[in-house]
């Protein structure tokens, strides 16, 4: 399975599938790693690795078309099976993921579609939630809304902040987007449910 990551930030995300592909768990490549933030700690991490390492930073493009044109033009040479949100802060067009039907996947860090958007881990700690979790799911049109593939929970604490959640969610983020990817080997989407073959 092709593999090609979108990141933003941080990259853990994308080094916990980088490592469970390293030791042989995920059956996977990753044929390429695009980030738009050039100072993006996740694109640094790839350059070390040696994966293919791409910045495509949107400010330098007059409009959003001519940004998302070249990732296209990027992905489409390195011809993933999926590609791989993975703490990428851009909103995808239409065109964009109609390019992809069904094969562009995120990982979002509520239990979807409880908490969409931002600030997902303060949105669960003000409505009082007692499970909160992660959500990876396939991307379509709408914002955090796609077919779910996997979900993993954690409890909230009477205690915690936004960021002590969003600590215990991470950890489970890593697992969720690996058994994902697994997964992904074989399925299909019948509506709004996706059925693996195993
Ligand atoms: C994660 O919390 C993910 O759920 C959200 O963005 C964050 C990315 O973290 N979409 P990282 O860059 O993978 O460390």
């Amino acid at each position: 399975m092709r593999l090609a990551i979108l990141l933003s930030g941080r990259g853990s995300n994308f080094v916990a599938i980088y490592e469970a592909v390293a030791r042989g768990e995920l059956t996977a490549e990753i044929v390429c790693v695009i980030s738009n933030r050039p100072d993006a700690p996740g694109l640094e991490r790839a350059r070390k690795l040696g994966l293919p390492a791409h910045v495509v930073d949107h400010r330098t493009f007059a409009s959003r078309a001519d940004h998302e044109a070249e990732v296209l033009r990027i992905v489409g040479q390195a011809n993933p099976d999926l590609i791989v949100l993975a703490g990428y802060m851009r909103l995808l067009s239409t065109e964009f993921v109609a390019a992809y039907p069904m094969r562009i996947v995120n990982i979002h860090p509520s239990l979807l579609p409880s908490f969409p958007g931002v600030d997902a881990q303060a949105q669960a700690v003000a409505s009082g939630v007692k499970v909160s979790g992660c959500t990876v799911h396939f991307v379509d049109e709408n914002l955090d809304a796609g077919p779910i593939i996997v979900q993993r929970t954690v409890p909230v604490h009477d205690d915690d902040d936004a960021s002590t959640l969003a600590a215990r969610i991470l950890e489970e983020e890593h697992l969720a987007y690996v058994e994902a990817l697994k997964k992904l080997a074989s399925y299909r989407v019948d509506g709004r449910r996706v059925i693996f073959d195993s």
